[in-house]
């Protein structure tokens, strides 16, 4: 068998990174998507090289462009050869109360965490139906099933990544690709850095496990989506957030 493709959007933040790095160690070749202002890029493919990840390709775009998407779908092809396996990842928070919030706020968390998955899916889904073989994966949040305060557009978004993933797993289905989702808790990575000391401890002292999840916690269950055993499993959500909440 050739060695399957994956392409990761966000590649290069706190999920993307684990990720990567799990499905490197399943064998695939990786495609790291980053966005185009991130200019961190070659010391992330220095470190991951000096962690023994030396084989990553990268490509730049900003998800919430159809055209960019495009255009980096087409350049990781002419590289790599199509993409079996995506995991619609990047994403953004622009937390305020919904008395307080700017439309721009709005408009940016939906464009880049919900928009970019008709933008991304699009370059790849008809291909993957054709081949008869595909695996999308894509990173909802638990604030996208409970809702959050604070959070209306982030919410909004997430929830309608558990939509689109549903409806599109109907329409592939008989294809041989799966459309799924995972719906994280609250994970160590740089976007949870950013709330306040305070209020992330209180969020903190209701997760039952009393933690933050790990990065590789998210990479593993993402593993185990793009395996040839996880066939049988489409349109779910799963739920990976320290028991914070129950479906
Ligand atoms: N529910 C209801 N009301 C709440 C509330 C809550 N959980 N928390 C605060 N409030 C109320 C306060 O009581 C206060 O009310 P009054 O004005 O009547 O006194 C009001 O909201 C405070 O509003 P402010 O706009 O002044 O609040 P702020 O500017 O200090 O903070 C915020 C607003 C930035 C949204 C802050 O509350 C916050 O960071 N909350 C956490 C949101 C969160 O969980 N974000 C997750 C980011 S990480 C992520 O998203 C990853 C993932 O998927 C899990
Ligand atoms: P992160 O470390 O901030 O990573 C997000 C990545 O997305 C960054 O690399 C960021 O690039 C990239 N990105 C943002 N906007 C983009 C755009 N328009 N085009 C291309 N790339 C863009 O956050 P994370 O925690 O790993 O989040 C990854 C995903 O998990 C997000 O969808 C998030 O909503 C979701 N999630 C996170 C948690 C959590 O607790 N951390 C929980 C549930 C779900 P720059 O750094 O250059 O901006």
């Amino acid at each position: 068998m050739t060695q399957r493709v994956a392409f990761v959007t966000g590649a290069m933040g706190g999920l993307g990174t684990a990720i990567c790095q799990a499905f490197a160690k399943d064998g695939y070749k990786v495609v790291a998507a980053y966005h185009p202002e991130f200019d961190n890029k070659d010391a992330w493919l220095a470190e991951m090289a000096e962690a023994g990840f030396k084989d990553f390709g990268c490509v730049a775009g900003d998800v919430a462009d159809l055209a960019a998407c495009a255009a980096m779908v087409t350049e990781a092809e002419a590289a790599d050869g199509p993409d079996d396996i995506l995991v619609n990842n990047a994403g953004i928070t622009r937390d305020r109360m919904f008395a307080k919030m700017e439309k721009d706020q709005w408009d940016a968390v939906i464009s880049t965490n919900l928009t970019s998955l008709f933008n991304m899916t699009k370059q790849v889904s008809a291909k993957m139906a054709a081949k008869g073989w595909g695996r999308i994966i894509n990173i909802s949040s638990v604030n996208g099933v409970k809702g959050q305060a604070g959070q209306s557009n982030y919410s909004a978004a997430k929830a309608g990544v558990i939509g689109f993933t549903k409806a599109l797993a109907q329409e592939l289905a008989t294809k041989g690709v799966t459309v799924n989702a995972i719906a994280p808790g609250y994970v160590a990575t740089k976007m949870v850095m950013a709330i306040r000391e305070d209020i992330l401890k209180s969020i903190v002292d209701t997760i039952p496990m009393r933690r933050l999840a790990k990065p590789e916690e998210m990479g593993a269950l993402c593993s185990y989506l793009a395996s040839d055993l996880a066939g049988y499993m489409t349109g779910a959500t799963l739920n990976i957030n320290g028991g914070l909440h129950f479906q």
